[in-house]
């Protein structure tokens, strides 16, 4: 397991001064101890990546994909010991860790695949002598801030299309689960990966991400996370205008419309609600039920809920893990018991689960009835395994309602074809699953609208979000 930060090829930090410890979120008990980078380190990430990115960038184009290929059998092969590490770490389990491994080495191949079939554009220009070419240049130094919901696969959505397009990485993921991201980053560099091309520190975010929004070598911010925490960073990448994309909060409503196969949209339900217990920004917030079918879809996802089986990550029986800490804990509480206060029926949950030897952040699987918009569920995202229902009297008013909220990454929409295809084309958000509760595809573009942010990560449009366009105006000779 690497435990230092990795820097121009190097893996560093033991004689550091300051330590930041990492807990298992079922037990509270200690995996590690990293050290903790503030600016000097933050600098010597960028000095590295500034000098590496000259090399890497004319490096061709198949060189970059085939090491990003032969970075994704890495981590195939690697898939039981990865996984484990997101699981300890992240509290997931480990079912859905092996799922974020393939989700990561996806991503590595997609933007090996795209960087293949990418090329320069001639076009006509409309000026008689004058052709015209568009040509794609790497944009530079990337700084990438990562979460600790997807430990792995945030940090490879970024690094993958940053490196297939020649540009090089300073990257600081969350302090909560920093040992997937030096796996991911040890993975690349067994590899093949030069030494600066990716470059991994961990500690306070403030001294390092200030530092690099400071350095006018950074040309491109990458951010995954809170909504308030991207404002902040938008702020900071405004004096060096440094290029951004923001992945930030959800609030997905899941519309169920008359005439839905009830039993379909449960399953859907489940599947998207609980994955990573509700920790994920496309998670489902807000059902939005028919009302000639909401107490049928209410009862039988309670049901299923039920089956869920609380218990730590790594145990194999486990189909549903901790939150990550005591204040998403809090946060969940407070989701529901605002609801009840407000009207709405516990229908199933509603408190944590004690369980031996863990900490007490094994929230059960919760089903609210009877919920309106006025509800803080219904006005902000829970980050838990809270799902509260509310009757609409048709698409119309679901619609509304959905678009209501100022955030819109991802939303759901099942029912019959054409129908429900019609509600997720008029729905503001960013990623829409119909009749799909598992919208995620590394060839697919992902992000928000609004509240949710703006860049797309994944397939073509992942990639063109660390290439920048020199337009080439060439006219006759002589
Ligand atoms: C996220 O929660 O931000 C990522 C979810 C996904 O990629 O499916």
């Amino acid at each position: 397991m690497r435990d230092r930060w990795l820097i121009d090829g190097h893996w560093l930090g033991d004689r550091c001064a300051a330590w930041l410890t990492v807990h298992d979120p079922a037990t509270g008990a200690e995996i590690a101890r990293v050290p903790s980078a503030g600016e000097t380190e933050a600098r010597q990430c960028v000095d590295a990546a500034a000098a590496a990115g000259r090399g890497w960038a004319a490096q061709p184009a198949e060189v970059r994909a085939d090491l990003l290929d032969r970075a994704a059998e890495t981590l195939d092969r690697r898939l039981a010991d990865l996984a484990r590490g997101i699981t300890l770490e992240c509290g997931k389990p480990l079912r859905e860790s092996e799922g974020e491994v393939r989700y990561s080495s996806d991503y590595l191949r997609s933007a090996a695949r795209e960087i293949r079939t990418l090329h320069e554009e001639p076009f006509e220009t409309g000026r008689a002598g004058t052709r015209g070419v568009a040509v794609h240049e790497p944009i530079g130094v990337c700084a990438a801030v990562t979460p600790w919901n997807f430990p792995l696969a945030m940090l490879a959505r970024k690094v993958a299309p940053a490196v297939a397009a020649g540009c090089t990485v300073v990257a600081k993921p969350a302090e909560e689960t920093p040992l997937s991201a030096l796996a991911f980053a040890e993975a690349l560099q067994a590899s093949g990966l030069p030494p600066g091309v990716l470059n991994v520190i961990v500690g306070e975010p403030a001294p390092i991400v200030d530092t690099w929004l400071a350095d006018p070598r950074v040309r491109k911010l990458t951010f995954t996370g809170s909504t308030e925490t991207g404002r902040l960073l938008l702020r900071g990448a405004a004096e060096q205008v440094i290029r951004c994309s923001m992945e930030l909060g959800g609030h997905a409503a899941f519309i169920v419309l008359a005439g839905a196969d009830v039993d379909q949209a449960v399953a859907g339900a489940m599947a998207a609600k609980f994955r990573n217990a509700g920790q994920t920004c496309i998670c489902p917030n807000r059902f939005l039920v028919h009302r000639s079918i909401a107490t049928a879809f209410t009862a039988r996802l309670a049901l299923a809920a039920a089956e869920l089986v609380p218990g730590r990550g790594v145990d194999p029986a486990s189909t549903l893990g901790p939150l990550i800490n005591d204040a998403g804990v809090g946060k969940v509480r407070r989701h529901v018991a605002d609801a009840v206060m407000r009207g709405a029926r516990l229908v199933s949950g509603g408190q944590t689960e004690p369980l031996p030897g863990c900490l007490d952040r094994f929230f059960l699987p919760t089903v609210l009835a009877d919920c309106g918009p006025d509800m803080l569920c219904f006005r902000e995202e829970t980050f838990g395994p809270v799902a509260p229902v509310m009757p609409v009297s048709d698409a119309e008013e679901a619609v509304r309602v959905a678009n209501a909220s100022p955030w819109g990454l991802a939303g759901y929409v099942f029912g019959p074809r054409p129908e429900a295809e019609a509600v997720a084309r008029r729905l503001a958000c960013g990623v829409v699953g119909v009749n799909e509760a598992a919208p995620s595809n590394a060839r697919a573009p992902f992000g928000g609208v609004k509240w949710s942010g703006f860049g797309r990560e994944g397939g073509p449009w992942g990639l063109m979000e660390y290439l920048t366009v020199k337009y080439l105006a060439i006219g006759q000779e002589g």
